[in-house]
């Protein structure tokens, strides 16, 4: 089987497992219970985001016994092997969205090997849309039975540009990142703050923003939609030549990327703990 055989195989089965767990959510949304707090009191986790990992992990291990498991609720499986795939899972991306019953959330599953992002979707089943990426495939979004190529957009001037964000849970980090919002909202078109980093990747990838940035990703929220962004042409990336992390991820095309790094690095944007 070629690499890319092998890579659309993984998606399709993220895709697969995706749209069950998004079903499961979907149909338990005016059920939610939140059950427990992580880095703030309003960082919550809900039933469901247990309940939809739990089904995601279980359905992978049945199907690919020997990969590996990085999901936000229930943590890493224990080895990382060289050359094994790895399942990146976030079960609910956009929690505080789903327990307001606003429609922005997703299940979001990438599978990486080596560092390296084969495949990722993005399911968003009270939108009514799929995001699904195979490196070196391009992205698509899957609505009503039909299937679209996916473009970013081709702005190219940052005072026009309309800007994706979000904000961390905890205080000292949301003091820094309201500080860099006011400096940059007087030099762009405008703001938006969806509240699903994995959906603001895929609205880079979609053309629906021109860009995205945010400090304090993990790796399940950036993974599938990084895939989906980059395979639509924007280039996704961190600071200073640095590739997209915690530290910040900033998703874009080319020509804003530079412009938006360049004014991020001058509000030195990426201050501060990791941890604050
Ligand atoms: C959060 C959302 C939010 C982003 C936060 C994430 P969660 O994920 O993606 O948009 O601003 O950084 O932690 O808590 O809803 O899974």
């Amino acid at each position: 089987m070629s690499d890319s055989e092998f890579s659309t195989d993984l998606a399709n089965l993220a895709l697969e497992i995706g749209r069950e767990a998004g079903a499961l959510a979907h149909n338990g949304q005016d059920q939610v219970r939140v059950e427990d707090t992580k880095s703030s009191p309003s960082d919550v986790v809900t039933q469901m985001d247990r309940a939809c990992e739990s089904h995601i992990r279980t359905r992978l291990a049945g199907v690919r016994p020997d990969d590996d498991f990085i999901g936000e609720e229930s943590g890493a499986s224990e080895s990382l092997q060289s050359g094994a795939v790895r399942w990146i899972v976030d079960p609910i991306d956009g929690t505080v969205n789903y327990v307001y019953g606003l429609p922005n959330w997703a299940v979001s599953i990438a599978a990486e090997r080596d560092g390296e992002v084969l495949a990722g979707v993005v399911v968003a089943p009270a939108l009514g849309v799929d995001y699904i990426a195979v490196r070196g495939q391009g992205s698509y979004a899957l609505r009503g039975g039909q299937k679209h190529r996916l473009q970013c957009s081709r702005q190219d001037e940052l005072s026009m540009a309309l800007v994706a964000t979000g904000f961390g849970y905890r205080r000292a980090r949301r003091v820094e990142q309201a500080r860099v919002v006011s400096a940059l909202l007087p030099e762009i078109r405008d703001i938006r703050r969806l509240g699903a980093a994995a959906l603001d990747l895929c609205a880079v990838g979609a053309g629906l923003v021109d860009v995205y940035y945010e400090r304090g990703l993990n790796p399940w929220d950036l993974a599938a939609g990084g895939l989906v962004a980059s395979e639509a042409g924007a280039v996704v990336s961190g600071l200073r030549g640095k590739p997209a992390s915690d530290a910040m991820t900033l998703a874009a095309p080319a020509a804003l990327c530079e412009q938006l790094e360049r004014r991020l690095v001058e509000l030195e944007a990426d201050r501060g703990d990791s941890a604050d």
